[in-house]
Parts: structure tokens; C-alpha cells; sequence
């Protein structure tokens, strides 16, 4: 049958009838609200390239986080900036680090919301770089999965539900889960920066984080953007290793990926709406170029299509004030 027995608009008449053939709908559940946390007292800085973005006290962590939890969202993401840094990033691993004592307070005030750690050294190393370094300035793989699975266990000692690596060091997964296990932590959930691309998405994230890298880049830990088979790998690897969660990072560049992630494996996938993308939208928004809430939500729902059952989204509490409870 063609036209004019088949006629595609019939469908699209009304909003109700748009809702009842809706192939794809984003929840308040897929939302993961990632947040910065800074020592001092009644701090919230804004990030000047992430307009309602800020580095929160732990104070005023608990209050945004208390907000978002209210409003519905189940998760929160953590990013610690530490008072110092070292070579070694020991703010990581220390059990009263800025993460550990963060998250203390978060799970006494709210002990149902899911509370996701990153684990990673570019925070905590005076170089910036996702872990130690040898002479030669190269970061030392195998050197950097034990204050990994340090990191992972001192968060996991303070209440952490999940933890989530980025660093993108071969072997961290397994070293993590190894080290989570003989702690006991044997039930805490690994969600993998699995597919992680050396991105010019990640700039606004890191005036956020404090985490430039000094010199270099980070192409020689992170993958090169225009492999998709690589991912699979990647993926595959962190799969093997013990991931209960696998996360392909950013988003909206590598649609693709996270596509071809989704067909090949049955873990929940997650997807990284980075601090670039965000920044694209708010400052076009406030160009008053595009309809800010229109293509916040087109994007997260598209993210959602290409696969995502999870979306770490700077957007969380707009979006969830837009698709409601
Ligand atoms: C830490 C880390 C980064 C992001 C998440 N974890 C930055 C980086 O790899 O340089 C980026 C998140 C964002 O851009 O929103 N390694």
C-alpha cells in the first residue's frame, strides 16, 4: 500500500496520538546528575563555561543533591577537587579526601540516593594526567591501577554505591573489582568508562575539575575519536574484567558507538552528555539562537534512542522538571 491509502500523518494529528506511537521516552530513572565538591564552607562557584554549574562545599553538595532527589533523580555523580596535589594524587586514595568525607555526608543525609564516585588521578595530581608518571613523563599503566583500586576501596569505605573509573588505564577494571572484593565490597557495582574518546568535548569540564592536563594530552590513555571497532574492544575487555555497567563518553559525537555498544552486549550502557555539549546548548540558549529546552530535551532523547539506558547529563534537573514525575 502507498499513497494516498497510506498517508503517515494520520498518526502524527494530535498530541495524544503522538504519545500513544512514541517509540522512545526519557524517565527521570535514566538520569545520572553529576557534581563537583570543593572544600570550604558555604563555597559555590560557578563555572564561567558552564552557566548552572558550580563547585559546591559539601554543605551545599548535599543540598543540590537533596533537590535533585526530590525532584525524582535516583543518581549523582561525584567529582572532587582537592585542597592540594601531588605527583601521586594522594587526595585520591586518603579516607578523609575531600570524595570520602563528601560522600559521608551525603549518605547520611540521603541514604537512598544513589551515590556513583569517579575514580580517577587527574584531579588529584599536581601534572593533571589520569595517573602517575615515569621519567620520561609517560604515564606508568601498571603503577597507576594499585591508587586506582585504592581510590575505589577508600570511596567504597565511605558509603559510595558504585564507583566509575575514567582514566582509561588497561587492567583497572579487574584491579578495582579485585581490590573491592577483598575488601568486602564485593557488592559494590563498577560502572567502566568503557569507550572513552580523547575528546574537545571534555574543555568546560576541566575549568569545573581543576584537572587540565600541564603538558601534553591525553591521547596516549584515551581513544582516538574516529575508531568504532576499538570500542568494541574496549567494551568487550571491561566486560571480561568484571564492569557492571559499561559507559561510552561523549555522547552526541559518537551516536554511533553507543549504537553498536547497545547490539553487541546485554550490560546496561550508559552515556556520558558531556561538559562541551552542555556548554554548546547554554550558550546558544542564551544567544536566544535555539529553543534551549527543545534541544535539551532532542538531545537526551536522542542519546536515549542510539541506546543510552543511563544519561550522565548536566541537564538532569531541567530535564526533569521538563518530563515531570
Ligand atoms: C576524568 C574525567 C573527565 C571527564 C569525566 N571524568 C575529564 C577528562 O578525561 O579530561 C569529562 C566530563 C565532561 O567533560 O563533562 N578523567
Amino acid at each position: 500500500m502507498y499513497f494516498p491509502e497510506v498517508r503517515m500523518r494520520r498518526l502524527r494529528k494530535t498530541e495524544n496520538l503522538r504519545r500513544m506511537v512514541r517509540e522512545t521516552n526519557l524517565t527521570l530513572d535514566d538520569l545520572i546528575y553529576p557534581l563537583f565538591v570543593i572544600h570550604g564552607k558555604g563555597v559555590k562557584n560557578e563555572i564561567p563555561s558552564m552557566p548552572g554549574v558550580f563547585q559546591l562545599s559539601i554543605e551545599n553538595l548535599v543540598k543540590e543533591a537533596r533537590e535533585a532527589y526530590d525532584m525524582g533523580i535516583p543518581a549523582v555523580l561525584l567529582f572532587g577537587i582537592p585542597e592540594k596535589k601531588d605527583p601521586v594524587g594522594s587526595d585520591a586514595y586518603s579516607d578523609d579526601g575531600i570524595i570520602q568525607r563528601a560522600v559521608r555526608e551525603l549518605k547520611n543525609a540521603l541514604p537512598d540516593l544513589v551515590v556513583i564516585t569517579d575514580v580517577c588521578m587527574c584531579e588529584y595530581t599536581d601534572h593533571g594526567h589520569c595517573g602517575v608518571l615515569d621519567e620520561s613523563g609517560y604515564v606508568n599503566n601498571d603503577a597507576t591501577l594499585e591508587l586506582l583500586a585504592r581510590s575505589a576501596v577508600s570511596h567504597a569505605k565511605a558509603g559510595a554505591d558504585m564507583v566509575a573509573p575514567s582514566d582509561m588505564m588497561d587492567g583497572r577494571v579487574a584491579a578495582i573489582r579485585d581490590a573491592l572484593d577483598e575488601e568486602g565490597f564485593e557488592t559494590v557495582p563498577i560502572m567502566s568508562y568503557a569507550a572513552k574518546y580523547a575528546s574537545a568535548f571534555y574543555g568546560p569540564f576541566r575549568d569545573a575539575a581543576e584537572s587540565a592536563p600541564k603538558f601534553g594530552d591525553r591521547r596516549a590513555y584515551q581513544m582516538d575519536p574516529p575508531n568504532v571497532r576499538e570500542a568494541i574492544r574496549e567494551v568487550a575487555l571491561d566486560i571480561e574484567e568484571g564492569a557492571d555497567i559499561v559507559m561510552v563518553k561523549p555522547a552526541l559525537a559518537y551516536l554511533d558507538v553507543i549504537r553498536e555498544v547497545r547490539e553487541t552486549f546485554d550490560h546496561p550502557v550508559a552515556a556520558y552528555n558531556v561538559s562541551g555539549e552542555y556548554s554548546l546548548v547554554k550558550s546558544a540558549g542564551k544567544m536566544g539562537w535555539i529553543d534551549e529546552e527543545r534541544v535539551t530535551l532532542e538531545i537526551l532523547t536522542a542519546i536515549k534512542r542510539a541506546g543510552a539506558d543511563l544519561i550522565i547529563t548536566y541537564h538532569a534537573k531541567e530535564a526533569a522538571k521538563l518530563i515531570g514525575g
